[in-house]
């Protein structure tokens, strides 16, 4: 059986960023395992040895940033840490070589629900600078590892290094994540898209444009009929759109003129921008391709148009006329 440690060490990874991110998949076995659990982590305790009194009353989305945090503060590999639940990025070790940021759980309103929340990460270099969280601010080119855990019916790890794009399920039975899929690739064609159609009111002109041609269907410019799908976390979207294709579409909308969009750069536009292109997709933001983003803030939004390659090189395409 193929093992992350063997798959990552193939692919060139060396000991310390294979430490990384076996630690973060640490987090993610226990994080699976408190979401399989539900309401009985909160109403009846773990089931699990207890090291935080109280914790399981915490919100499960606190207690995932705690879990990862834990972990990787532990290694002697993690410079710092830059969360969607932290105000600011927080320190690891001196010597540490890795920026790790991450979407703890993303989606988390579907928690109550029962549905797919996920856990995304990204890791880069440390560039030496002495403010830690300006160090953060490099473009997504920059990262050397990202991927993401879909908490849905199963745990499904998805990661890239840069050398494509592999998924694994969590096997609950010996506790490892199995390669289910060693080599995946977004179909270059769709007719499937993705948004939050009730913002539909708000969106900028070249939007209402391209959204407005897909619904036209096969009467209409792009000459194809559209399914429609929503999850609401973006971590099923782009799971659904590496697994079979579509385009996911998260623009900047008028309720918040001075807000760029609502998913955040750092944690969730380059990670999943990372993947889509190594799996042969395309990202970009309402301007430009996204990894190629100069942020300058650790927190900062970014309108988001990502998935199969032609489609996205569409909605694109309306951006630009
Ligand atoms: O993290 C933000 C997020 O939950 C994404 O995972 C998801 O795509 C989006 O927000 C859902 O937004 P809305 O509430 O507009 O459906
Ligand atoms: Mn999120």
């Amino acid at each position: 059986m193929t093992t992350i440690k063997d798959a990552l060490t193939q692919q060139g990874c060396d000991a310390s960023l294979i430490d990384v991110i076996q630690r973060i998949l640490s987090a993610s076995k226990d994080i699976s395992f408190r979401l399989q659990q539900g309401a009985l982590a909160g109403v009846l305790g773990s089931t699990e040895d207890e090291n935080v009194q109280g914790e399981t009353q915490k919100k499960l989305d606190v207690i995932s940033n705690d879990l990862l945090k834990d972990a990787l503060k532990q290694s002697p590999y993690v410079h710092g840490i830059a969360s969607e639940e932290e105000d600011f990025a927080v320190p690891g070790n001196d010597g540490g070589q890795y920026l790790v940021t991450y979407d703890p759980l993303d989606g988390s309103s579907n928690i109550d629900i029962n549905v797919s929340v996920g856990t995304i990460f990204s890791i880069m270099n440390t560039t030496g600078n002495s403010d830690l969280g300006e160090d953060f601010l490099q473009a997504g080119s920059n990262q050397v590892a990202a991927g993401y855990v879909l908490y849905g019916p199963s745990s499904i790890l998805v990661i890239t290094t840069g050398q494509g794009v592999s998924m694994w399920t969590l096997d609950h039975t010996i506790g490892e994540y199995v390669l289910t899929n060693a080599k995946v690739q977004i179909p270059e064609q769709t007719k499937e898209f993705a948004i939050n159609m009730s913002n539909q009111r708000f969106w900028a002109e070249p939007v209402q444009n391209y959204v407005a041609d897909l619904l036209a269907g096969e009467e209409g410019p792009i000459g194809k009929r559209f399914n429609m799908r929503w999850v609401a976390a973006m971590v099923a979207e782009v799971h659904r759109i590496l697994t079979r294709g579509g385009i996911f579409m998260y623009p900047w909308d008028s309720r918040e003129p001075n807000k760029p969009g609502k998913l955040r750069l750092m944690y969730e536009g380059n990670p999943m921008a990372f993947l889509v292109e190594q799996a042969g997709g395309l990202c970009c933001t309402d301007k430009e391709r996204m990894l190629d983003v100069q942020p300058t803030e650790i927190h900062q939004r970014v309108p988001v148009f990502l998935g199969s390659k032609e489609e996205v090189e569409r909605a694109a395409s309306y951006h630009n006329s």
